[in-house]
Parts: structure tokens; sequence; C-alpha cells
């Protein structure tokens, strides 16, 4: 069994008893870079305290979490950054960041190192400076990042790069991807940009378009080897709803980053009442796939990686078609279901 496997069964393991194994906390929206395509509506919410984020990690830990995440924002601008992975850390849970990379030096990864993190998570838009930056909207950004990663590739931490593609990027999937390979570092390109938390729509106009959309999804898909489906992924919209969620920088509690759709608050509720008890958690994970507008009929269904998340910002619907997961599905089908028929 390879590492991906493994991963795979715990994941189906915790769905099956749905155990919350995994959980993403947003520890601001404070950011040093103002990107073209992100999601976030604010960058000034500094984030709960951290006497607050130590209870709330000790809660999360009894629960069953063993995985957390901490993103923003940019997580380096928090002070007691380092306070809390310690924190996270005695309380034996593996500690993912992410974050954009530029902040770090020589003292902080060597710090980072010392607390045995799981995994700095990134990312790059292309190994150009003229176009990193210009999505980052920060001179000199790549440079910081690039220089980062060595730091931390010396260190021996692990690297985990991801590329959201842009039609501005389009054309910079392989060069990332050579760079993640010379480097050792894992890879992860994706063309889903989703609206901003509030519904504006703005991210979506920076899509790929579609006289390219094609290439990039046949690329993407032989790099991922066209992964076989998890179990889970065949019952329910989402199967994450049944082994993760995420709390946000106000202590706003969603079944995941990408689902705007409040179910408590770590302000009002433990979070063991949250997730054993919330009505409307529950109403969302009482959704199948059966009960979706027009999933059951789809001709694209088999092809299809609807996110429940994208579908509510999309279309203000839960049950609806999520539009660019449509686009994405109906290439693979041209793609590649007429030559395995
Ligand atoms: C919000 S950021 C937080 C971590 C860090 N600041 C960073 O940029 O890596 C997490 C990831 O979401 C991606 N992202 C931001 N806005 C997005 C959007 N509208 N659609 C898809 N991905 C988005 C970012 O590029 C980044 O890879
Ligand atoms: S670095 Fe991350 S949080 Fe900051 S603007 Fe870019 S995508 Fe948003
Ligand atoms: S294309 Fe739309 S209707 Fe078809 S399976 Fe995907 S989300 Fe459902």
């Amino acid at each position: 069994m390879n590492q991906d496997m493994i991963v795979d069964h715990f994941y189906n393991i915790a769905y099956l008893n749905n155990v919350p194994v995994s959980v993403v906390i947003e520890l601001s929206t404070r950011c040093n870079l103002r990107c073209e395509h992100c999601y976030l509506p604010n960058y000034h919410q500094s984030g709960m305290n951290t006497e607050k984020m130590r209870s709330l990690l000790t809660e999360l830990r009894e629960l069953g979490v063993v995985n957390v995440s901490f993103t923003g924002g940019e997580i380096l601008l928090r002070e007691d950054l380092f306070e809390l992975i310690k924190i996270a850390r005695n309380l034996h849970l593996r500690v993912f960041l992410l974050s954009n990379g530029t902040l770090l030096n020589q003292n902080k990864v060597e710090r980072l190192a010392k607390l045995y993190i799981s995994e700095f998570s990134t990312t790059m838009f292309s190994t150009q400076c003229e176009i990193h930056d210009s999505i980052t909207t920060s001179k000199g950004s790549l440079d910081r990042l690039k220089q980062n990663l060595q730091m931390l590739k010396e260190n021996n931490i692990r690297v985990q790069i991801k590329m959201p593609i842009m039609e501005f990027n389009s054309l910079c999937v392989d060069e990332v991807r050579e760079y993640c390979e010379v480097n050792n570092f894992k890879f992860f390109a994706s063309p889903m940009i989703y609206s901003k938390l509030d519904g504006n729509e703005s991210p979506k106009c920076l899509r790929v378009h579609d006289n390219k959309l094609g290439t990039v999804v046949k690329k993407i898909d032989e790099m991922n080897n066209r992964k076989n489906k998890l179990i889970h992924e065949t019952e329910v919209p989402c199967g994450a709803l049944f082994y993760s969620f995420s709390i946000d920088s106000e202590g706003n509690v969603f079944p995941c980053n990408a689902f705007p759709y409040k179910v408590g608050s770590v302000f009002e509720n433990t979070i063991s009442d949250i997730w054993n008890h919330s009505e409307s958690l529950k109403y969302i994970k009482s959704i199948k796939k059966s009960d979706l507008k027009h999933c059951p009929s789809c001709e694209f269904q088999s092809e299809c990686e609807r996110c429940p998340g994208m579908a509510l910002l999309d279309k203000g619907d839960i049950f609806e078609c999520d539009t660019f997961a449509r686009s994405i599905a109906k290439l693979r089908v041209r793609n590649y279901c007429s030559n395995e028929m």
C-alpha cells in the first residue's frame, strides 16, 4: 500500500465512523498580499486570541481530531503563531500550515523544523516573476517565496505547492510541476476558482477560458492519473463533510472553508455540541446525491467533481448544478469516455 492509499483508507474509516479527524482553522484574514483571485471578502479580522485558541485546540483533540491546518490570510502575521503550533504539537496534533510563503526567514524555518510540523503548504502561480507577481499584485513575491522554499527544503520540511490555474497562468502548469519535481515538493493544480465567500463573483472572471480548459483538464488528469474514486465519494455529495470541518477567524463553524453555510459558533457552543447536535450540520450531512436537483439524471455525472460549496456560491442553492464543474465534466466525457466504450 503506498502513502496515498493509506491516507485514503484513513479518511474512509473516519467517514464511516463520523469522526472529525481534520479541522481547518483560519487564524486571521490579515494578509501582506492582495491576490487577484482571493476568495476573502476582507483582510482585517485578527482572529481568536491565544487563550481561546488553546481551549479550542484542547477540545478538538478530545473530540478525536488529529490533523489541524492553520490558514489565513497570512498566518505568519500572527505574533503567537509559534506558540499556537507548540500548543497543538503538545496535544499530539499534526500541524499543517497554509501560507503564501513570503514572510519566512532562516530563524522561523528552523523553529518550524524543531516543532516537527507535518507540512508547509503554499501557492505558486508560475516560475516567472512577471506572471506570479502580477497575480499576487506584489513585486518580488515569487523571489521571496522561492528563497524561502529552499530554506524549508534544507530543513527537511515537507512542502506542498498549490497552483490555482487561471487564464493568466494557464500555460505555466508544466513549469511549476517541473520546479516541484526537481525540488521534491508535492504539487497540486486546479482550475477551480470560486467566488468570494460573501458572494462577490469577481474571481470567476479570472477562470481559464473555454478554448483552453480542455487542454488544462487533460493535463491535470494525466498528472493525477485520474485517481479512482473513494468509496464515500459515490454515496453523498461530499464525503469530507463527515470527517472534517472548518472554523473561521471569528469562531464561526462551517462544513468546509469553501462552503459558506454557518453551522455554529465556538463562542456559543462547544465543538462537541456543534459536531454532534447542530441541526444545520445534520441537515447538510443528510443530503444524498439522489436529492440533488439535476445530478441523478445527468449525463456528465460519472466525470463530475461537483462541490456543494461551489454550487451554493454559484447558484445560492446547495441542490443546484455546479456549472464550472459541469464544464469540466463535459470536457472529460468528450476527452475520455468515447475512447473507453
Ligand atoms: C486563502 S489562501 C490562504 C493561505 C495563503 N494565504 C495562500 O495564499 O496560500 C488558501 C488557498 O486558496 C487559494 N484561493 C484563494 N482564493 C481562491 C479562489 N477564489 N478560488 C480558488 N482558490 C482560491 C489560494 O491561492 C491558496 O492556494
Ligand atoms: S496570499 Fe492567500 S490570503 Fe493573501 S491575498 Fe493571496 S490568496 Fe488571499
Ligand atoms: S454537471 Fe451539474 S447536474 Fe451534472 S452531475 Fe455535475 S453538478 Fe450535477
